[in-house]
């Protein structure tokens, strides 16, 4: 099916109302957008950015912006860092209408996220409140590189070899989750480890599993760094950009911490 972008291939198109491109643009490097994104980014008019406040910068948006050619308006979509349900609905509708006034002035528009759209992802609650109120809107995603596969290529661990299996986990709660999830698995990828990450890490010392982790911290940005020595990480002011690699069957690399 045609696409309103040249090079590149439809989904479902309704004619007169534009195309929201969901785009993941890498965990940090530039370079890791994929040729499908730049080619829309290249071209595209505007660009929803999600923040949690008016004056927050969308680092999504930082990473794409030396791909930005044609001078796109950017309008930032707020989505607050709360739990508050009601807040978040409230947030979520008004960020879908937004986009719709976009689109059914016939224009194509680009959401950019940090990673993949569909690994949590913001972009989940858009499009979600975008086909509850409009069934029919026109949405392509374009994956992107997660973190945790730039993670996995800088320190060079598979994250799964022959009959493994991978388990992907939030830590945003602390290690419940990752106790219940650890003995199905024979690799883990922890993500969100930051605001219990001591916590993570005295239950994965508890399951013998210290020396089998690696921790890597702001892959692709400035102040990127590695350690399979946890524990150094303690104490220190957590960065939100954190997730932990554990693989149960191997004793995790001897790496350089920063
Ligand atoms: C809301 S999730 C977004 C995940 C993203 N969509 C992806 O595909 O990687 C945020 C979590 O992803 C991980 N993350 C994202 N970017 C990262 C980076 N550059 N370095 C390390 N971890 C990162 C961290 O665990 C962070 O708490």
């Amino acid at each position: 099916m045609a696409s309103p972008i040249e090079g590149i291939a439809g989904g479902t198109m309704s004619s007169d109302t534009g195309t929201l491109y969901a785009i993941g643009v890498g965990p940090g490097d530039p370079d890791f957008l994929t040729l499908k994104a730049l080619k829309i980014l290249k071209k595209i008019r505007f660009i929803f950015t999600a923040a949690s406040g008016e004056k927050k910068k969308s680092l999504a948006l930082t990473i794409a912006l030396p791909h930005l050619k044609n001078k796109p308006e950017i309008i930032p979509l707020i989505f607050p860092m709360v739990r508050d349900k009601t807040i978040l609905e409230e947030a979520w509708e008004k960020a879908a209408l937004k986009v719709l006034s976009v689109l059914d002035k016939g224009e194509d528009a680009a959401f950019v996220t940090l990673g993949d759209p569909s690994t949590y992802s913001t972009f989940t609650y858009l499009h979600r409140v975008l086909t509850q109120k409009r069934p029919e809107v026109n949405v392509q995603i374009v994956p992107g590189i997660t973190s945790f596969q730039a993670a996995a290529a800088r320190v060079q661990i598979p994250l799964a070899e022959g009959e493994e299996s991978l388990m992907i986990v939030s830590g945003a709660k602390g290690s419940t989750e990752i106790e219940k999830a650890i003995d199905c698995c024979d690799n883990m990828v922890i993500m969100k480890a930051y605001k219990y990450y001591r916590d993570i890490v005295d239950t994965l010392e508890r399951l013998n599993l210290l020396d089998k982790t690696v921790a890597v911290r702001r892959i692709g940005l400035k102040g990127e760094s590695v350690t399979n020595r946890l524990k150094e990480w303690d104490g220190q002011s957590p960065s939100y950009f954190t997730l932990l690699l554990t693989k149960k069957g191997n004793q995790a690399k001897k790496l350089d911490s920063d």
